[in-house]
């Protein structure tokens, strides 16, 4: 008989109630959708679930997972690649089985890279307002030709290599740092060490999962390694970049442009409408200052390609668990 999974849905936006739904209405899945986002405070909304589905900046920290595992809650079904928010040893000495997407549409994160990379060397968004305002000077908009530049790529897995092929594509240099190498990329990439990255790169990408060992990987002495005029990208994790370094960083001029997707507090930020509200993160809001630093709000997977994949494979995964179906689901 085919088991009914009961699964508590957090960190609902509508546009993912859209996506699942069309899927979940003819399978053995019962969702409920809860906006709050999952950590200490909203852990006993799992109360009577075996399912919790969670997103990015949901905190499942050892005491939540602990909470969950009391409330009975057999599965953490994430419905992204990145865990780095999910305590997974406490949830196997728990019993508690975590799944996520590995895959799903890389090329949707490395195509908001490059949009980074366009918008910022040629201002494209400084040129809309003016030309709506009927102002065609073009001081200011000064770009670089990006053909035969160097591009460092930290990081050279799904996206990593995706983000290659488009660079290639523009005739850059890449270099490339991965402690596991990707034989694919060896023959269009030059893969050497992260110092000698540091030290060529003309635009740097990170593309690599946020650890322990490379939390802050852009810091003070990595930033001093850099060219004067670098250009940072991050669509990867924000903790990756220690920002009150990258601050200094920038207002010394060695950093000339910094693209984010990502923001190593965005937990408290992101995913939500805040125009009305005082915004309480001075680090954050010193970043928006810059003229050269361009922030987005965690879209790069942000495709309607990436968010029918992720409910498919999250749906085969919730689906996978109650069926004992090992080799169909991607456990962590
Ligand atoms: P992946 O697992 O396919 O590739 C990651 C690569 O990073 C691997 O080759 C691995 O060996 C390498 N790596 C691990 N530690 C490293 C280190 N210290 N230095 C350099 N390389 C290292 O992962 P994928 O799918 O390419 O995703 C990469 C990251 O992108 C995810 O972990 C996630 O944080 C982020 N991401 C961001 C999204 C967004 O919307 N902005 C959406 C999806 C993922």
């Amino acid at each position: 008989m085919t088991q009914i999974s009961q699964v508590a849905f957090f960190s609902s936006k509508n546009y993912d109630q859209q996506v699942f739904s069309k899927f979940t209405s003819q399978s053995s899945i019962n969702v409920t959708y809860i906006e709050a986002k999952l950590d200490e405070l909203t852990v006993t909304l799992a109360t009577g679930f075996d399912t919790v589905c969670v997103f990015v900046n949901d905190e499942l920290n050892s005491q939540v997972v602990t909470q969950l595992a009391e409330l009975g809650v057999k599965h953490i079904a994430l419905r992204c690649a990145g865990y780095n928010n999910v305590d997974i040893p406490t949830c196997h000495q728990l019993g508690i089985t975590v799944s996520h997407v590995p895959v799903y549409s890389p090329h949707a994160i490395a195509e908001h890279a490059m949009a980074l990379i366009l918008t910022l060397n040629r201002r494209t968004h400084k040129a809309y307002n003016r030309v709506k305002e009927g102002n065609f000077d073009l001081q200011g908009l000064l770009g670089f030709t990006i053909h035969n530049k160097t591009i460092g790529v930290i990081g050279t897995g799904h996206i990593g290599s995706a983000f290659v092929n488009i660079v290639k594509g523009f005739g850059c240099r890449v270099l490339a740092y991965d402690p596991y190498p990707n034989s694919e990329l060896e023959s269009v990439v030059e893969y050497t060490s992260l110092q000698q990255l540091f030290i060529d790169s003309d635009i740097i990408s990170l593309h690599c999962p946020l650890t322990e060992d490379n939390r802050h990987i852009i810091n003070q002495q990595n930033i001093e390694k850099m060219k004067k005029g670098v250009m940072l990208i991050n669509t990867s994790r924000g903790g990756l970049i220690e920002t009150s370094a990258l601050i200094q960083g920038l207002k010394s001029q060695k950093i000339a442009y910094v693209g984010l997707d990502v923001y190593e507090m965005e937990s408290e930020l992101f995913f939500r409408d805040r125009s009305c509200e005082m915004i309480q993160d001075d680090l954050f809001q010193r970043l928006t200052t810059f003229h050269n630093v361009l922030i987005t709000g965690h879209q790069g997977f942000f495709t309607q390609e990436a968010l029918n994949e992720i409910a498919q494979t999250t749906i085969k995964n919730i689906n996978g668990f109650a069926n004992n179906d090992n080799e169909h689901t991607c456990f962590l």
